[in-house]
């Protein structure tokens, strides 16, 4: 019995040493496995994130284009028929691709733009969108927006600053070329006119790149023909009661011998017709008159006989800026500039074409 229970239990302790073998080895594979599988999944995601997080630090945009942006929007102020209508196309373009929008109006101030801006940067935003007032003084904050690791947008207006490493890139008109088909419309309008041709002119913004360029694209052009002469310019910062009380101005000085009126954007314009229907002439009859943004109010002048041309400058690219802003988070490389495509409109064209203005 002792050696029968000896060889059994030799039997049985055998059996049980093999089923804890077994046993151990598959609790040991579970146990190295799990732990495994979850430090993995913690690792991969936490590495994600870091990767994202230095990517924004080092602006390679390695985000997704799909990822869900905090875009903060520091605008101009709402000056214009023009503002009114790129605030939107942007703010617009934000909210329907899915990103969140953080939107400041900076009333046309520099210190209110500069206040935004590091707002942004403390509230951690993923990507600033920017249209400088003024041409100049923003690269301090530009420089504390990169070094936060939050790329810059500029769109509609540039700014003059030497590193162009301080924005991705900046989608906006070519004011100067603005400027210069204003001043061709004018030398092909009177090619048969004799000199002098008196000219004033209403500057938006003083500082601003579209007052800059627009001036400059003008003069390029009609200084080739000396009969041209700019008697005033003055700024009438881009708005209709600055331009009517500039234009009241001009027309006490000089009246009579005013031939044109070169504004810089359609509301100087319409609030300089005012001004020269108070005073008792005709526009677009005494005084030809030339406008640039083509917004609606330019066209209802037109087609009322009381403005001359208008030339395009497109508000409405919020879609393409928020494509760009997805493209470069995907990590595609953007060309530092990018021009908005813009067209010219004549008196004769108004009518038709009003009804199907967008802005
Ligand atoms: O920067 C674009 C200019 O700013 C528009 O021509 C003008 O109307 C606006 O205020």
């Amino acid at each position: 019995m002792k050696k029968f229970l000896t060889r059994k239990g030799i039997l049985v302790l055998l059996l049980s040493f093999i089923l804890f073998l077994a046993a151990c080895g598959s609790t040991e594979e579970t146990t190295k496995e799990e732990p495994a599988a979850e430090d993995n999944t913690e690792q991969t995601d936490e590495g994600n994130e870091e990767a994202i997080t230095e990517g924004e630090t080092e602006e390679e945009g390695s985000g997704e284009a799909g990822d869900k942006l905090v875009i903060g929007f520091s605008q101009v102020g709402a000056e214009s028929e023009w503002r009114t209508a790129n605030t939107k196309s942007i703010q617009d373009a934000i909210k329907e691709a899915g990103h969140e929008l953080k939107f400041s109006d900076g009333q046309q101030k520099q210190e209110n733009q500069i206040k935004a801006i590091r707002s942004f940067i403390t509230q951690k935003v993923d990507a600033i969108v920017f249209s400088p007032v003024v041409e100049t003084g923003f690269e301090t904050v530009m420089q504390e927006a990169k070094d936060a690791g939050i790329p810059i947008f500029l769109a509609d207006r540039a700014v003059d600053a030497e590193d162009d490493s301080l924005w991705v890139t900046f989608l906006g008109s070519d004011f100067v070329e603005e400027g210069r088909k204003a001043g061709q419309w004018l030398i092909d309008e009177m090619a048969d006119q004799e000199g002098p041709i008196n000219i004033v002119e209403l500057q938006g913004t003083v500082g601003s790149a579209p007052a800059i360029d627009r001036k400059e694209g003008f003069e390029e052009i009609i200084g080739s023909d000396d009969k041209f002469e700019i008697i005033k310019s003055q700024t009438g910062d881009f708005t209709r009661a600055k331009g009517k009380e500039v234009m009241e101005a001009f027309l006490k000085s000089d009246g009579e011998n005013i031939d044109v009126l070169y504004a810089h954007n359609d509301d100087m314009a319409i609030g300089a017709i005012q001004a020269i229907e108070e005073y008792g002439l005709k526009p677009a009859e005494d005084i030809t008159i030339i406008g640039v943004d083509a917004v609606k109010g330019a066209f209802e002048a037109m087609a009322d006989g009381k403005m001359n041309v208008t030339i395009e400058c497109n508000p409405l690219f919020g879609p393409q800026l928020v494509d760009l802003i997805e493209q470069h988070f995907a990590g595609v490389e953007l060309e530092k500039r990018i021009a908005v495509e813009e067209s010219m409109y004549t008196m004769d064209q108004a009518a038709e074409l009003l009804p199907t203005r967008e802005y």
